[in-house]
């Protein structure tokens, strides 16, 4: 259990631990390419250790340790049939992910992950794999894992999705790479692009137009990649620093690839003094160091087209609105029903336990501040960003704040709970 007081205020300089999103791609798609990938930097969080295990499962040697990875490519084909069902834990971006990669191999696969991930929709990405060619059943009709795969002789399609996804963005360009023709995935607002990148800089040709991606099969080549610090790791230090007037945050080498950045542009909105140094590149993404001081935050509408370059940090910007002055809505974020708990309700449910005026809406919440914030019993509902968020609304909290199940911040964020002794006052 993490036990949370209030502090004075946030001072320090710090790192946080790797891109999630870009250490799961980097074992993904070296395990797929020809020769030895290094990794860098590389989240030791749950979810990317759920994502080296199922390619060990497949006969990819990957050694680890801490947060150097070095894995021995085996080319598009090299993967071996599973013995054992794949288990993706908590990890949604394994799930979905892998599936793409699965539906183009010649051999059949079990997918299933944790109580969480067995809840989640996966008939989004399920339904277009299918239609390139790959044969998948799943409970419910094909809406729920565990998955069963059997792949090959892929076709590639056209796909428009009306949700903004990365995840199933890139399980659709992962199929591509093992389909005849080529294959384009087009979405309502354009989602996080790690994929695109990272898959042009291991030799594939990747085409942009408007909303609009498109690849072609081709051979990937190993190689060596640093992983910038995780924007949505830093959200949680950011919100504590910028709501607590006399703070003064750095943190360094923090991805700024400009589909995550939302969490910038809103704190800014909110009246937060952010500044970014050192900017530079990590790779084929951006990378700086973020600088924030302390203020009286004030409430904003947040329009639904900033969501998916912020779709995880919604829960901790419930917290920095909660402290700001004024009404703060949030639209658009029907999607955080469906993460690794129903955010929104969840949300709603431990913050009313602290004090703070909120309402659910339809797709959003409603946020009335600033509020008085009492210490209190939080229930994670084993949602990693969930405790995080928590923890920071309970070191504005008189008395204590109790996180139960805390160990769950371990899916993307070992050492949150010392960082953040570290840098408290
Ligand atoms: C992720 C994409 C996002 C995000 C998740 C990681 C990824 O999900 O919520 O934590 O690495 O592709 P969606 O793009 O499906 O909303």
């Amino acid at each position: 259990m993490l036990i949370i007081e209030k502090i004075g205020r946030i001072s320090g300089t710090i790192t946080v631990p790797g891109d999630k999103s870009i250490s799961h791609r980097a074992v993904m798609l070296a395990a797929i390419s020809k020769g030895k990938t290094i990794v860098e930097g590389f989240l030791q969080g749950q979810d990317c250790l759920s994502t080296i295990n199922c390619f060990r499962s497949m006969g990819i040697d990957i050694k680890q340790q801490g947060q150097r990875v070095e894995i021995a490519g085996r080319g598009l084909t090299g993967l071996q049939e599973p013995k054992e069902v794949l288990d993706a834990g908590n990890s949604g971006t394994t799930m979905r992910l892998l599936s793409g990669i699965l539906a183009g191999q010649n051999f059949f696969s079990v997918l299933t992950g944790d109580q969480s991930l067995r809840q989640r929709p996966m008939a989004r990405v399920i339904e277009p794999l299918k239609q390139m060619g790959a044969s998948i059943s799943g409970r419910q009709s094909g809406q729920l894992a565990p998955l069963g795969i059997s792949g090959g002789g892929l076709q590639g399609i056209i796909w428009e999705t009306p949700v903004a996804s990365a995840q199933i963005k890139s399980a659709i360009l992962l199929a591509g790479l093992y389909a005849s023709g080529k294959t384009t995935v087009k979405e309502p607002a354009i989602s996080r692009d790690h994929t695109e990148r990272m898959l042009a800089a291991f030799g594939i040709q990747v085409e942009r137009e408007g909303t609009a991606v498109t690849v072609r099969p081709g051979i990937l080549e190993g190689r060596h990649i640093l992983v910038p610090g995780d924007i949505s790791s830093a959200a949680f230090f950011m919100v504590a620093a910028a709501a607590k007037p006399g703070s003064h945050l750095v943190i360094k080498d923090v991805g700024l690839n400009p589909t995550r950045t939302g969490i910038i542009d809103v704190l800014r909105q909110m009246g937060a003094d952010i500044e970014i140094e050192n900017l530079r590149s990590f790779g084929g993404e951006e990378a700086g160091d973020i600088i924030i001081r302390g203020a009286q935050l004030k409430g904003i509408e947040m329009q639904s087209e900033i969501v998916p370059r912020l779709v995880d940090e919604i829960p901790v910007i419930a917290v920095a609105a909660a402290l700001a002055d004024g009404v703060t809505y949030i639209r658009g974020a029907g999607e955080l029903k469906v993460k690794e708990s129903n955010r929104l309700a969840v949300i709603v449910s431990e913050l009313r336990k602290m004090g703070v005026q909120i309402n659910e809406l339809p797709d959003g919440l409603e946020i009335n501040g600033p509020n008085k914030i009492r210490g209190a019993a939080i229930n994670s509902y084993h949602d990693h960003r969930i405790a995080m968020a928590m923890a920071v609304c309970g070191l504005f909290g008189e008395g204590k704040t109790t996180i139960a199940d805390s160990a769950c911040i371990d899916i993307s964020f070992p050492g949150f709970g010392e960082l953040l002794r570290q840098i408290a006052r």
